[in-house]
């Protein structure tokens, strides 16, 4: 198939492209480098051996965007452009839902200007909602908006509503929905991996600065959780485990009997920060200092899935471990 990948130059979308690639699909990159870099194009370039099409648009431009759809021939686009940081959603929410929500739409419209029917969207663990009990599965999406944390979230969950009411409205549109728990790590080639701009909002990408000596020490947002050392406990998983689901989500598109398809993409496993740093520190051979400081505002104790649904109808199994994540995390940073 070749794919439309819009946000391609992204964390997820980079590492998605890969292994399109590898299993002999082709992409067209589309990414507006608001939080990505033109590294990122070039380096994936060197890991498919080949030119990676790519347009430096802004979603929410549809002049611009329709370029692409006229000139490239989509058999399907994956949807993975947009902000992210839940903490910047709070306090810039109007800004988080004209990116989000406008680029989608702009992104369906021509869809279906354009014959393309076929769309997985980048969601998240966050459409759950603060009173979510784990393992999660899909049949516990938050059911008032109110009851997610932040804008970000509630764009995610928005998003997720304009793409099923489009899927029931029009049975020739095929819509995925993959609900990440929390993606670390980075490629085995060191090439790509997570590289925020300005000071990481998540976890794992600050203890990599922590460990890698470029911040002094790691906050660790309470200590008085509900959990099994009273720090936070999430789903991580590795950013090629998820990238994975994502190919193994395509034959979501030959199946006619429904056209809407929810997943979670986790391990199914819960780590505390703790447990995380620990592992952290064994992975890299490095020190990583931390202070325990406030909860901060939004979290819960604890997030993490029941995968069975994808195991079971994707044949989709997480296989990467903390001790790897926690790996090749250092070995990007270290680059
Ligand atoms: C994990 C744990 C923190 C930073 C969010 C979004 C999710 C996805 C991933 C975008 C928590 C603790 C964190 C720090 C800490 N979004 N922590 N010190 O909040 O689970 O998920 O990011 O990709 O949709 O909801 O991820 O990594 O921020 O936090 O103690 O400096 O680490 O309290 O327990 P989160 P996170």
């Amino acid at each position: 198939m070749k794919i439309l990948v819009a946000g391609g130059a992204g964390y997820i979308g980079s590492h998605v492209i890969v292994e399109l690639y590898k299993k002999g699909h082709k992409a067209v990159c589309v990414d507006n480098l608001y939080n990505s870099k033109i590294k990122a194009v070039k380096n994936i370039e060197k890991l498919i051996g080949e030119k990676l099409p790519f347009y430096k648009i802004d979603c929410c431009d549809k002049k611009k965007l329709e370029t692409a759809f006229k000139k490239e021939k989509f058999d399907a686009v994956m949807m993975f452009q947009g902000y992210k940081a839940v903490g910047e959603s709070v306090t810039k929410p109007v800004a988080y839902y004209r990116n989000n929500i406008d680029s989608a739409l702009t992104i369906i419209e021509l869809m279906d200007k354009y014959n393309v029917h076929n769309v997985m969207f980048s969601s998240s663990a966050t459409v759950y909602g603060k009173n979510a009990k784990s393992p999660i599965t899909e049949k516990d999406k938050a059911l008032i908006l109110n009851d997610i944390t932040n804008p970000y979230g509630e764009t995610k969950a928005m998003i997720e509503k304009i793409l099923t009411d489009k899927a029931h409205a029009d049975k020739r549109f095929n819509v995925v929905l993959l609900r990440y728990f929390n993606p670390v790590g980075a490629h085995d080639s060191g090439l790509l991996g997570e590289d925020p701009n300005g000071l990481p909002n998540n976890l794992m990408p600050y203890v990599a600065k922590v460990a890698t000596g470029k911040l002094p020490y790691l906050k660790v947002y309470g200590n008085d959780y509900k959990t099994k050392d009273g720090t936070g406990v999430r789903d991580y998983i590795h950013v090629v485990d998820l990238a994975l689901g994502h190919v193994a989500a395509l034959k979501c598109y030959k199946k006619k009997k429904e056209n809407v398809h929810i997943y979670n993409l986790g391990t199914g496993k819960g780590t505390s920060v703790l447990e995380l740093v620990k592992a952290y520190e064994k992975a890299s051979g490095k020190k990583v200092k931390y202070k325990i400081v406030a909860r901060r505002a939004g979290d819960v104790d604890r997030l993490y899935c029941k995968p069975a649904k994808a195991n079971k109808e994707l044949g989709w199994y997480a296989k990467r471990d903390l001790y790897n994540m926690c790996l090749t995390s250092y070995n990007f940073e270290n680059k």
